[in-house]
């Protein structure tokens, strides 16, 4: 006597009454990249089939988004000019806070989360304040705080902050409740690694450090029991949802932090993980479409909820139509 596993995989009814894991169009977060000027849609050399959008050009994104049941992005801006401490980023009238105001005007009920970092916005590329070599922790918290702040002030729903500075969760969460957002919840980079995966991320953001690397803030690749501490402290402070960043090399972190902690998970799909399967596809040698969904199926089944990618209309589309 045996198990005879193969009588429910013998038709697709049958198949999809015991599927496990179903991603829906609703897990997904799309990235945005806002930059200055008017009437720009350039295709990202390293990121296919996403753009560098202005404001103005927002509503074309924005509707494709609704037809195919994406309702959340995730905006990063790339400003004209970057200076020692990141101004830009906590500008009243700086990129993000132009494109957050943009969409809410198209649509109030599209969420908007915005990355909070200032890798982007300093002349260095790095993710704070630096002192000599080094990025100076405590000086970049009041940094990220500011920059926050003026997110929420320009009608951001929700604040993912990116730097990986201890205390950032801490700090930002105490300027928000002081300043009347204490409904702007958190969506922490916890467990974000020092990876070589964000690579076509930083062409498309144009935010690589000039010097040095991210290592002295950004988590080592091999460690995954750092990692819940970093998930622990986060939600400690006040995270209302933990990230992995990476997805697909980092799942094991996803299931480790899904049997230990009880709030939300997001995992970010990365621009390099993205960007291989792309060119794979390209190439002729995988089909796109269901390497794609079965990457994502993957993030989901290992414990994320959300997944913030580059696929996700793309996605949404293929999971219409197989509907
Ligand atoms: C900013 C930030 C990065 C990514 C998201 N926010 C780059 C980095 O940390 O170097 C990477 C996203 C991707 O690769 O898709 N700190």
């Amino acid at each position: 006597m045996f198990r005879r596993h193969r009588r429910l995989r013998q038709n697709e009814v049958v198949r999809s009454m015991v599927r496990e894991t179903i991603v829906d169009p609703s897990d997904f977060i799309y990235p945005l990249f806002a930059v200055e000027g008017t009437n720009i849609k350039r295709e990202i050399s390293s990121l296919p089939g996403n753009y560098h959008l202005s404001v103005d050009r927002l509503q074309e994104v924005v509707e494709e988004m609704r037809e195919v049941g994406v309702k959340s992005v995730i905006l990063f801006g790339i400003p004209e000019h970057k200076d020692e401490c990141g101004s830009g980023a906590y500008d009243e009238n700086g990129i993000i806070q132009k494109a957050i105001r943009k969409i809410k005007e198209i649509d109030k009920n599209i969420y908007v989360i915005t990355d909070v970092c200032m890798c982007e916005y300093t002349s260095h590329g790095h993710c704070g304040i630096i002192h000599g070599e080094d990025v100076d922790n405590d000086e970049t918290l009041e940094y990220m705080a500011k920059i926050a702040l003026s997110h929420a002030k320009a009608g951001a729903d929700m604040i993912a902050p990116s730097d990986m500075m201890d205390g950032r969760i801490d700090a930002i969460r105490t300027i928000l409740d002081e300043n009347g957002y204490k409904n702007v919840p958190i969506m922490a980079y916890s467990a974000k690694y020092c990876s070589a995966f964000y690579g076509p991320f930083r062409e498309a953001a144009d935010s690589a450090p000039q010097f040095g690397d991210r290592k002295t803030y950004q988590m080592d690749p091999a460690n995954s029991r750092e990692a819940m501490l970093e998930i622990e402290d986060d939600i400690d402070e006040g995270a209302d949802i933990i990230m992995v960043k990476p997805a697909m090399p980092y799942l094991d972190v996803i299931r480790m932090a899904r049997d230990r902690f009880d709030v939300p998970i997001a995992a970010y799909n990365v621009s390099g993980e993205y960007a291989m399967v792309k060119a794979a596809a390209k190439a002729g040698l995988i089909d796109e479409k269901r390497v794609a969904l079965e990457m994502l199926t993957s993030i989901k089944r290992a414990g994320a909820k959300m997944i913030i990618t580059y696929y996700a209309i793309e996605a949404a589309r293929w999971l219409r139509e197989q509907m």
